[in-house]
């Protein structure tokens, strides 16, 4: 019989702190079923979320040797001619190839900083072509752009795919307890998610221009970012007291982050927190971080337990798809001619970056 759940109500729970700040949450017992386990990852979850923005992620069960071929999987899509990546250009529905861009996209500009330097190569959910939405033309409900020439790719990244969403059905669970929320509260928006796999290389970069990054500054527009363990370091995270902290690497945990929408949906309460990377390794890095997403129909609506009569809702209600949209034209060049919501419809309101630039 499954233990029952019991709302997380009270204080956050303090988790062990890698490097002093950023939490370290270890979800085995829960994934396992022990009673009581539920409860004590969701108070650690919303002293994570409340606090730094960003955990580590312990005993989630995805095996080494899947994070290893899918790390695999992204240096053997780099390392072919550009030619040939060039064929799988990245297109309206974001998906395929993006290359270095030329020209700063507008959240570089704005921080006169220069393009982020790093290729990517975008998949989303496995659609063909008699899928209903690929049919109807729905935005970023499209066809994957597959390599031609990659034995065994499209299985490796499908699995590694398939096995972050299942992982991520069940951690909503513990946001949802995290929230104050019934611990199934976000399973239907959650039954079908929204799920992008981002294979990235970054080349080196000269450590001391000021204006050359890895990847920008920044805010994840979505949900939740799962990034596996990484040989190769270069994250950092802007902590709440204005530092720029350098994410550890641990070798078995995953770092965890929540986006705007999270930040949005629960009225600011949970933050999405800025971070960066800047490859100065000496060597090529390579990332395949996760972002997975409510499904599009889902309306993005103050969450109840983040509400009250002296915290009334800041945003109002949109639908997480036109959230999505409105997002990646402002932030990819290519997607920048495409219509798109405006800023009145969305009405971000102050975002978490301004909020900690101030
Ligand atoms: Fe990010």
């Amino acid at each position: 019989m499954q233990p029952s759940i019991q709302p997380v109500h009270g204080r956050p729970v303090a988790p062990p702190l890698i490097g002093g700040e950023i939490p370290l949450i270890d979800v085995s017992d829960f994934l396992a079923g022990v009673s009581g386990a539920a409860e004590k990852a969701a108070a650690e979850l919303r002293y994570a979320f409340e606090k730094v923005g960003f955990y580590y992620l312990a005993g989630h069960g995805v095996p080494r040797k899947l994070i290893d071929d899918t790390y695999e999987a992204a240096a053997r899509f780099h390392a072919q001619p550009m030619e040939a990546k060039l064929a799988l250009k990245v297109d309206e529905h974001n998906i395929g190839y993006m290359p270095i861009a030329e020209k700063a996209p507008p959240n570089a500009a704005a921080q006169g900083k220069k393009p982020s330097q790093n290729e990517a190569y975008f998949l989303r959910r496995e659609r063909d072509a008699r899928d209903p939405d690929v049919i109807s033309g729905r935005r970023f409900h499209a066809p994957n752009k597959w390599p031609a020439d990659l034995p065994g790719f499209r299985d490796t990244a499908l699995e590694y795919i398939a096995t972050l969403e299942k992982l991520c059905q069940k951690l909503v669970k513990l946001y949802a307890l995290a929230l104050d929320l019934p611990e199934t509260y976000f399973d239907a928006c959650f039954a079908k998610p929204h799920m992008i796999l981002r294979m990235s290389r970054y080349p080196q970069i000269d450590g001391a221009d000021e204006s050359v990054e890895s990847l920008v500054p920044h805010t994840d527009s979505g949900f939740m970012t799962l990034l596996p363990p990484n040989k190769v370091q270069g994250l950092s995270i802007l902590l709440p007291d204005g530092r720029w902290m350098d994410a550890p690497g641990l070798e078995d945990a995953f770092v965890v982050n929540g986006g705007d929408i999270l930040h949005r949906w629960s009225n600011e309460r949970f933050l999405s927190t800025p971070h960066r990377v800047r490859n100065v390794s000496g060597q090529l890095r390579y990332a395949i971080p996760f972002f997975c997403d409510p499904d599009h129909d889902t309306m993005i609506e103050c969450l109840p337990s983040c509400q009250s009569a002296e915290t009334p809702a800041k945003y109002p209600p949109i639908k997480f798809g036109d959230y999505a949209l409105w997002f990646a034209a402002q932030r990819y060049g290519h997607m920048s001619k495409v219509q798109a919501p405006s800023e009145t419809e969305i009405a971000p309101g102050e975002r978490a970056t301004s909020r900690w630039q101030a």
